[in-house]
């Protein structure tokens, strides 16, 4: 898979293999999409969200970024967010990171001068570390990155509950759970960390309104 041409010939095979499996494949799915699941997760190419779980085209709404940030003034993540919960009507929201991830990894370091916009983003992911900067550097330091990259994960969760979006929609009867997992690069298996959904007490600083 070392050329463009390459992809564009394992395209042509793709499709082929589903319409001989499945003629109407296509023409039902050109009608319309309804996942039941917004992904949220990192960029890195060893995580594709629908692979590791096996999914088929129409199953999984997707956004991706470097570390799976939910940042509350990104409106690329915002509109991706309200659109699934406004329009498709998810069930679910996860956040999936993974072990081993460079994003997070990259976070740990100080401010490299050729990834001047790179490491804007990665300021969030400092403020977590300096959030839980007692028990980070308290254990193992062995431990350290992937405990890092748990943490990481779990507090976009709290983000997502943070948001007007998800909070508005659990007010309206529209209950989509929010799960934060971690996927294994190295035995290519995923474990929830955290699980919220519209019982979740959401502190008074952040409770919206309606
Ligand atoms: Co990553």
């Amino acid at each position: 898979m070392h050329t463009p041409e390459k992809l564009l010939l394992e395209n042509k095979a793709w499709s082929s293999e589903i319409t001989q499996k499945n003629p109407e494949f296509f023409t039902a799915l050109a009608a319309e999409q309804k996942p039941d699941f917004l992904w949220i997760g990192c960029s890195d190419s060893r995580v594709p969200a629908e692979t590791v779980v096996n999914a088929r085209p129409g199953e999984i709404f997707v956004h991706r970024n470097i570390a799976n940030q939910v940042i509350t003034t990104d409106f690329n993540c915002l509109s991706v967010l309200q659109y699934a919960i406004e329009v498709l009507k998810v069930k679910h929201v996860i956040v999936c990171g993974h072990y081993g991830c460079g994003g997070v990894k990259a976070a740990l370091q100080p401010q490299r001068s050729n990834l001047v916009i790179t490491n804007k983003w990665l300021l969030h992911i400092k403020d977590i570390y300096r959030l839980h900067q007692d028990e980070l550097e308290s254990i193992d330091p062995a431990k350290k990155l992937n405990r890092f990259i748990e943490l990481n994960i779990v507090e976009q969760v709290y983000r997502l509950a943070h948001t007007s979006i998800i909070q508005s929609a659990w007010q309206k009867g529209h209950h989509p759970s929010i799960h934060g997992w971690v996927y294994g690069l190295e035995d290519g298996l995923i474990s929830e960390l955290i699980k919220l959904d519209h019982n979740t007490q959401i502190h008074p600083i952040y409770r919206y309104i309606d």
